[in-house]
């Protein structure tokens, strides 16, 4: 119903505060936003939408990053770091490999705490402030519990984060535990996670703020709006398509529901909508299942397993308002295995793009479905990079070459570039994971390149 592209604007209802209320998509109840909490339709559990009587065009954004474009946002301004206004990376070589018209990659790594989830958190604390709630929490695969952290001790506020034990990356554990967060890990998936942290919501315990909160997709449309500017800036027209990862399904929601706000306000053509197109991990694909069965909806994976251990999700909470997104747009899902991720990731490094793996996803995805002539050589693709290579440093040593030891001399030095022995330590890196492995210490857990460099040390000291 109101998930159709063409959905005219709305006239705000009663009890919106401002013009902006929240809506649920399955069975149309409207609920005042910020009166009580609401994440999922108190009538009929159905995912809940914020709306705006207002719809935005584009002359009513100015300044920059997220809030620039606070006229399609429920305040002015919220708890920021500053977040948004990420590259768009230009790829030439990596366009010509993969043969089409223009690539582009929207880097969301390049976000203060090294991920998209900036965006929905600026929003989603200052709905917290606007509640006067005091504890904060989020299951995660990593990267919404970095920015819960930052976020929330930005704000001031109490933070918990619930994680699967032993499969969340280095580099985002760490940026929890150092901006104070309450960290709790659980033996089970992601997805038990989130089942967990809604019950404590719905106890009254902690304000959740994972994507189910509507309010955090509000922040993250932005990158939307943001890409279709810019492409038209430097084109004179939007992208054809945007290809991005997909985990709880939120960023496809939220991008599907920038471009519906800027339709309804008739500041985009439904025909000049990008198709969005999503990406999964092989071993964690229940949106990519849908698509190719045409269903509405998702089953859940209870076993799921990937290297890019961001979108290890078997339960996308935000499927009845992505796969719509998908749908409406001519867009369509693909899944790709681990090492295709890995080639990817290695081709953006190559062009100077450093990304975690499930950021890479969305470049293997466009580079199977172009092979396989879904995607035509005459599109213009925005490719969606999620996350900062730092992130995961055990997947980058992986993916990457292996340091090479010298001698403390120049003459030696020289010697060695010179005689080409690039690799000379081949498969140090694998060496390392067994080290931390065989050492009983978690490489995850315990702190990624720090770690793995002392092991690397450790064996370099060993052989000498
Ligand atoms: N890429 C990265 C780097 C992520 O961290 C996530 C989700 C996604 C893609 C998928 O995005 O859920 O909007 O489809 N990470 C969440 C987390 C689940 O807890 O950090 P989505």
């Amino acid at each position: 119903m109101s998930l159709e592209l063409s959905a005219p604007p709305q006239p705000a209802p009663t009890c919106a505060n401002d013009g902006v209320w929240l809506e649920c998509i399955e069975c149309g109840e409207q609920f005042a936003p910020f009166e009580e909490i609401h994440y999922t339709c108190a009538e009929c559990d159905g995912l809940l939408e914020v709306r705006y009587g207002d719809p935005p065009t584009f002359e009513d954004f100015e300044g920059s990053g997220v809030w620039r474009y606070n006229a399609a946002l429920p305040f002015e301004k919220g708890v920021t770091l500053p977040e948004g206004s990420t590259p768009l990376h230009n790829v030439p070589r990596l366009r010509e490999e993969i043969g089409v018209d223009n690539l582009r990659i929207k880097h969301e790594g390049m976000n203060p705490t090294g991920a998209f989830k900036d965006r929905g958190m600026t929003v989603g604390v200052a709905v917290a402030k606007e509640l006067s709630v005091d504890r904060l929490a989020c299951a995660s695969t990593g990267n919404t519990s970095a920015a819960l952290a930052a976020y929330g001790a930005r704000g001031d506020m109490e933070t918990l984060v619930l994680l699967p034990s032993g499969k969340v990356a280095a580099g985002k554990i760490a940026q929890a535990s150092l901006h104070g967060a309450r960290i709790l890990e659980v033996d089970g998936n992601f997805d038990s996670c989130l089942d967990i942290v809604q019950d404590l919501a719905s106890l009254g315990e902690v304000y959740l703020l994972n994507s189910l909160n509507p309010f955090r997709l509000e922040g993250q449309k932005t990158i939307g709006f943001e890409i279709l500017e810019e492409h038209y800036n430097d084109y004179g027209k939007y992208p054809d398509r945007i290809v991005l990862p997909v985990g709880n399904a939120g960023n496809t929601a939220a991008l599907y529901k920038a471009f519906r706000e800027l339709v309804a306000g008739g500041a985009l053509d439904e025909s000049e909508v990008p198709k969005l197109t999503g990406v999964q991990a092989e071993g964690a694909a229940p949106m990519v299942e849908a698509i190719e069965n045409d269903r509405d909806e998702t089953r859940r994976w209870e076993n799921v397993e990937t290297k890019a251990t961001a979108i290890r999700i078997g339960n996308p909470v935000n499927a009845p308002k992505a796969l719509p997104g998908i749908y409406n747009t001519g867009g369509t899902a693909v899944a790709v295995s681990d090492d295709e991720i890995t080639d990817a990731q290695r081709d953006l490094a190559t062009a100077g793009v450093g990304v975690e793996p499930a950021s890479a996803a969305s470049v293997a995805g466009l580079r199977k479905l172009r092979a396989s002539g879904e995607i035509g050589a005459d599109e213009s693709v925005v490719c969606l990079t999620t996350g900062h290579l730092l992130k995961d440093p055990d997947a980058a040593f992986e993916a990457g070459g292996d340091p090479e030891p010298v001698a403390n001399d120049t003459d030696a030095v020289l010697e060695h570039i010179n005689a080409g022995q690039k690799g000379a330590l081949g498969g140090i890196a694998q060496k390392v994971s067994a080290a931390a492995r065989s050492a009983g210490v978690s490489a995850l857990v315990g702190g990624g390149i720090g770690l793995a460099y002392l092991a690397y040390r450790q064996l370099r000291s060993d052989s000498e």
